[in-house]
């Protein structure tokens, strides 16, 4: 398309007018420039922050890396435990027998999150440290068919948010908390091997009845060799 010389001369020619194209700057005499050396305070914007991000880097490095001023969302003291994390979308992928758990930052100051595991009414299993950048993570090895309550943990040098108790309110009520249910779908091969099991359960299970009865009604008929027994095998 561009190789088109038209097409080329024409936006040579638009990107020359560019310059020119700005109807809607004033044009302002040499003092007057000297005088808007000063500006009026810019409207204070929000810094490029989402709390749910992936890999989010903390707002307080973004406004210290920003070139112009922008404002951080207000966090609680860094004197007391974070408040809990929210648990976002669990996305289960049943054949590989994952999890893939999201999550957003409280409004609090963290060092590291990790995610508790609780399998039915077990003891929770504690998942590795995750820097305080990271708002997803995997959780490997769930069982086919397994039902599991998941939370999220952050924690910072006052200590760690709190997890409701389980069976507690907080699993019940609304997801806004930092933990759900994960019910993971049996796999599809673990129901084709169930239907084969019991295919052949069953096959075994008739041929053993329709020798039983034929055995039966043929007493004398039925071969009995005592001395190989083939009949045992089956
Ligand atoms: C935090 O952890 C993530 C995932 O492991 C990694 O990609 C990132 O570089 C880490 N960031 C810091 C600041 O350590």
């Amino acid at each position: 398309m561009l190789g088109s010389p038209g097409l080329l001369w024409l936006l040579a020619v638009s990107f020359s007018l560019v310059p020119r194209a700005q109807p809607f700057t004033p044009q302002v005499s040499e003092e007057e420039e000297e005088d808007e050396t000063v500006w009026p305070p810019l409207p204070a914007v929000p810094c490029d922050y989402d709390r749910c991000r992936h890999l989010q880097v903390p707002c307080q490095e973004l406004q210290r890396a920003s070139p112009t001023a922008c404002l951080c969302p207000g966090l609680s003291s860094p004197a007391q435990p974070p408040d809990p994390p929210r648990l976002g979308e669990v996305r289960v992928v049943a054949e590989a027998g994952l999890a893939v758990v999201h999550w957003c930052a409280p409004s609090s100051p963290v060092h590291q999150y990790w995610l508790l595991l609780r399998e039915g009414s077990g003891a929770p299993q504690k998942g590795p440290p995750l820097n305080s950048t990271v708002r997803r993570a995997e959780l490997k090895g769930l069982k086919p068919g397994g039902a599991y309550v998941v939370c999220v943990v952050a924690a910072n040098g006052a200590g760690e948010s709190s997890v409701p108790k389980a069976g507690g309110e907080g699993l019940k009520g609304p997801a806004f908390g930092p933990c759900g249910r994960l019910a993971v779908p049996p796999s599809p091969q673990t129901l084709v091997h169930a239907a084969v099991g019991v295919g052949t359960a069953l096959a075994l299970l008739s041929c053993a009845a329709l020798v039983w009865h034929f055995c039966l009604r043929q007493r004398w008929g039925c071969p009995r060799r005592t001395a190989t027994r083939p009949a045992a095998g089956l």
